[in-house]
């Protein structure tokens, strides 16, 4: 078995890379571990930046998006009871939208389908081999069969804890790291929205976020302890604690309903700048993690590939390689600019346990200036939407 580009992970960047590559003329084939039905079923992000927007737009998957994806031009900041509008739009020129990450999966996956593309579920062993010569290749287990994939590169797309980044020998990859002592609860709700934008809630009693789905299914978070079990969380407690987080001395409280799905996520700050060792690629959460606070993890994974494509069509088209030796420079600006500004809204946003009074009282000072200071609020909006 023989291909241009091997592709290990369907998620957003594996699948989007695969097709960028197809639109260019350039073969690839995307192993994936886990079955069509799970990958087009697991709940994860919901943002898409104006410029991810654009991206799949212009790479002919936006259809499903636009029609039922969710255009928002502003967000809110809830604290110290009291609700404030950050309009994205006003400041910055542009917006986001609200459409869940495995609605996004499913676009692609029709895409790569329907253009005949070689996209293998349910595969185990995944080993990629010599990543450091230039006949890389990757042996694999399909349908109880044993293959070997040679190729001319090798992209690992496989999330933060697949396969490829731990290949990059110990001694040359560099990595920086910072874990948080809290987690997100998330909710599925079948409720109409409660407002209009997404609601993020700083309170003493923890972060909550208010999001959305559609019209009659909601997503709502809000910070818990990481180790604490979903079993812990009736549905009644659940309302009591997100109603609490979000009181804002009016009556105002949230349209209840049905709670279809829950679970925690722990949350992490994640960089490898060694994004690529010889022949071997690391794009989106393989490389890099975000906690979810800033809605940045599936924009960043789209820009990776998206520049990942270009130089591997100069690389092909042009014999042309500087591209693809700058990929992960190039790409880190953005993704360290991301993993600050995600790091800055967590920090800003949610309740630490040890923070003394002081460290409260500026934490609350800092959000006063963020929605009383036009610079601020356009330096939260600029790197929300991603104008960078
Ligand atoms: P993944 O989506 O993790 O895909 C990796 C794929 O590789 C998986 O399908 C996996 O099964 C497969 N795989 C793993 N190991 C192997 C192997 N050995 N062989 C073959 N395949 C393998 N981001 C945002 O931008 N906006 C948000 O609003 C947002 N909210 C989030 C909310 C939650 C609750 C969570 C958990 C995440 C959120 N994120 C958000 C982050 C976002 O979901 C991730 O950053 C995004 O999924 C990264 O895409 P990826 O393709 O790099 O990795
Ligand atoms: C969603 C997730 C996020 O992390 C975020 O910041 C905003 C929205 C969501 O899943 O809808």
């Amino acid at each position: 078995m023989r291909t241009q580009v091997a592709i290990i992970g369907a998620g957003p960047a594996g699948l989007l890379l695969s097709h960028l590559l197809h639109l260019q003329g350039i073969e690839s084939v995307v192993l994936e571990v886990r079955s069509r039905a799970e990958i087009e079923s697991t709940i994860r992000a919901g943002v898409l930046e104006q410029g991810s927007m654009d991206l799949l737009t212009e790479a002919g998957v936006g259809a499903r998006m636009k029609k039922e994806g969710a255009l928002h031009h502003g967000i809110e900041l809830a604290f110290g009871g009291g609700r404030h509008r950050i309009d994205l739009t006003e400041l910055t020129g542009r917006a986001i939208t609200v459409y869940a990450q495995h609605e996004v999966i499913r676009d692609l996956v029709a895409a790569r389908l329907a253009a005949e593309g070689q996209l293998l579920f349910e595969v185990s062993a995944v080993a990629p081999q010599d990543i450091n010569s230039e006949t890389p290749s990757v042996r694999f287990v399909h349908g109880g069969s044993q293959y070997h994939l040679q190729a001319d590169f090798i992209v690992g797309c496989d999330g933060f804890h697949g396969v490829s980044r731990p290949l990059i020998p110990a001694d040359v990859r560099d990595d920086y790291q910072r874990t948080y002592p809290f987690g997100w609860f998330g909710i599925l709700v079948e409720a109409p929205p409660s407002c209009d934008e997404l609601i993020y809630a700083q309170h003493q009693r923890g972060f909550a976020l208010i999001s959305t789905r559609s019209s009659q299914v909601q997503r709502m978070y809000f910070q818990c302890d990481p180790k604490d079990d979903v079993n812990n969380w009736s549905d009644d407690r659940i309302w009591y604690e997100l109603n609490a987080r979000l009181e804002n001395g009016d009556g105002w409280r949230l349209k209840e309903g049905k709670i279809f799905q829950k679970g925690i996520i722990g949350m992490r700050s994640f960089v490898t700048t060694t994004m690529q060792y010889g022949r071997l690629f690391l794009a989106g959460d393989a490389a890099h993690i975000v906690p979810p606070t800033g809605a940045k993890g599936m924009n960043l994974a789209i820009s990776d590939v998206h520049l990942l494509s270009q130089g591997l069509d100069d690389f092909y088209k042009k014999s042309d390689s500087d591209k693809l030796n700058s990929y992960a420079a190039t790409a880190l600006k953005r993704i360290w600019r991301a993993e600050y500004f995600s790091w800055w809204m967590t920090r800003m946003m949610h309740s630490f346990a040890d923070a003394s009074p002081f460290e409260q009282q500026v934490q609350r000072a800092e959000l006063d200036n963020v929605i009383s200071s036009r610079a601020l609020s356009m330096a939260l909006a600029e790197n929300y939407v991603g104008a960078f």
